[in-house]
């Protein structure tokens, strides 16, 4: 399974829009397509779609129902799964039961968090984090009308569910359930991380999240059993594997969940030229499979980076976190010294000192700055950079998820600065409208366009013809003693498969010793399908190499 994400209104303007350009996607080699928030938004601004009025509506500006079964009929011919967003940590304001609740309706009113004075919120707030302190601070919300204050962890017109609410929970399998039946085979469930609060915590990842995922997936298990359940968490690592499915919950919670630690530690590598705190992470926090489950792996999404590296991580390699995590935003501004990124901060926060990314793939990863400086050594490293992550995720295990316009490096977009319902969000400059003539390119030999292309559908294609990557083949990480260099092995049915990763601008060299102790019989690399020469006993690697080694 390969997935792609996209906006279908920046992608080809609607759901109809899609269906022709389904060639493409199949041309990538894109077997699961995840639709941005598709069902009917409030008006104005809506956090891309996530701020919902009717689960049971397409947005009128995309299409119909009708267009949506359209769609699915359609990917399903091809083999080409369907994954859509449902968003049941809040509903929009102007959501049905929202604006009854809002009017003092029962049962409407036990629909959301909603409290008279600032005893409850006050003593809430106490351990709640902001997610949106820049421009949606605070995570309550004061209605005059309704003389209430209302939960709103995210934007003020984004109301909590209360969870605690048996009839919310009727409601949204309601929900789950009548999108099944449209053609939708992978819901993206939003913002899972928040479903439970707890009085003292952060009402992050409490364990009723996790009995209430694990509940919607016995629902869809006995009424709709193919439905694929995708959790959105992007929480640390620890918190991050019982959504996969741990203990009690194993083989019986999420199906796939963002692998957020695996985005992370490739930008901090790439940063820094060393592999050694993605190392340790990767090998220390994760297991080496799951059941019944995997990670979805990805470079770039829709959202900002965050920079999840625990001080308690950056201390075993002897670095400050603070410190890091700071470099790491600066880096990715493109305003630390030689860094070679273009991108923004998100939303900074003075007072705990976090501060996240915005950008684009390509322009994080080096060629917005190339081509700014019409520096064309640069340009071929940034390249080289971009497929070296995309060999990442194709092989370190579960389904790659492809971010709209990375296989052609679209760039940086600031036009969101001239539009009033996104300007105070950056996270809109790495959401760029689809560009048709950069598409044709990749037919053209040596543009920009056709070696992303051209190189992420090879990649692809390889990685299908890998039994070793199946999502059920353990990914053990490996030490290799030479830093700059990522290693891990797959242990497929057949034989492990080593792949490496050069994170610099180097040539680095890996002993072959080395290599034939981790399971390396035959030398062949099986991305540039040739064998591999150990002239001096050492496995040599050009900058940023990729290579899958049997
Ligand atoms: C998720 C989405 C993000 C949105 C948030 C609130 O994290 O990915 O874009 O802002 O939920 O719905
Ligand atoms: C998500 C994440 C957070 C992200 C936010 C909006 O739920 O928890 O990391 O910044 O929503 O993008």
């Amino acid at each position: 399974m390969v997935g792609y994400v996209f906006y279908l209104d920046r992608f080809n303007g609607n759901l109809r829009g899609l269906l022709e350009k389904l060639d493409y996607l199949e041309e990538l080699g894109v077997t699961y397509v995840h639709l941005m928030p598709c069902l009917k938004p409030r008006p104005g601004d809506s956090d891309g779609g996530y701020s919902v009025m009717d689960y049971r509506q397409i947005n009128p500006a995309l299409g119909t129902m009708g267009d949506l079964e359209t769609v699915a009929a359609a990917l399903r011919q091809r083999g080409m799964s369907l994954c859509v967003d449902l968003v049941l940590n809040h509903t929009a304001k102007e959501h049905d039961w929202a604006q009854r609740a809002r009017a003092g309706v029962a049962p409407y009113t036990d629909y959301y968090w909603m409290f008279t004075d600032r005893r409850e919120p006050d003593a809430f707030e106490t351990t709640l984090v902001e997610i949106f302190p820049a421009h949606a601070p605070g995570n309550f919300t004061w209605y005059e009308d309704a003389g209430r204050w209302v939960w709103t962890t995210f934007n003020e017109h984004q109301w909590d569910l209360n969870w605690t609410n048996p009839q919310v929970m009727i409601e949204i399998i309601d929900v789950m359930l009548f999108l099944a039946n449209r053609g939708v085979g992978v819901v993206r469930l939003d913002a899972v991380a928040f479903m439970w609060k707890r009085l003292g915590t952060r009402c992050q990842n409490e364990p009723e999240v996790h009995q209430i995922l694990h509940a919607l997936r016995a629902a869809s298990r006995i009424a709709a059993p193919a439905l694929i359940h995708k959790e959105e968490a992007i929480v640390s690592p620890q918190d991050l594997i019982p959504y996969l499915g741990s203990g009690i919950h194993t083989g019986k919670e999420g199906n796939l969940a963002y692998h957020n630690s695996l985005m992370v530690q490739f930008w901090s590598a790439l940063a820094t030229r060393s592999t050694k705190l993605m190392t340790h992470v990767l090998a220390s926090h994760f297991p080496k499979n799951f059941v019944n489950a995997t990670w979805a792996t990805y470079l770039r999404c829709h959202d900002d980076i965050g920079w999840a590296i625990t001080d308690e991580d950056a201390g075993a390699l002897g670095i400050s976190g603070p410190a890091h995590r700071n470099f790491l935003a600066e880096f990715y501004t493109g305003s630390f010294p030689g860094s070679f990124a273009r991108g923004d901060l998100f939303q900074s926060n003075p007072l705990t000192g976090d501060k996240r990314n915005s950008g684009s793939l390509a322009s994080l990863a080096g060629l917005e700055s190339a081509l700014e400086a019409g520096d064309d050594r640069a340009e071929a490293t940034a390249i080289q950079r971009i497929l070296m992550g995309h060999a990442l995720i194709a092989s370190f295990g579960g389904v790659p998820l492809i971010y709209m316009g990375d296989e052609l490096g679209l760039l940086n977009d600031l036009s969101y600065l001239e539009d009033d319902h996104h300007k105070h969000d950056s996270r809109w400059m790495h959401r760029p409208k689809f560009d048709w003539v950069k598409a044709e390119r990749r037919a053209a030999p040596g543009t920009i366009e056709a070696q992303l292309f051209g190189g992420i559908r090879h990649i692809l294609t390889r990685r299908k013809a890998m039994p070793g990557f199946h999502a059920d083949a353990p990914t053990e990480l490996l030490q290799t003693e030479t830093d700059g260099i990522f290693a891990f092995r797959r242990t497929g049915p057949i034989q492990p498969v080593v792949a490496l990763f050069n994170f610099t601008e180097n040539w680095l060299a890996v002993p072959r010793s080395w290599a034939a102790a981790v399971g390396v019989r035959d030398f062949v690399d099986h991305l540039s399908q040739g064998h591999v020469d150990t002239p001096n006993d050492v496995i040599a690697l050009p900058p940023y190499a990729r290579v899958w080694l049997t």
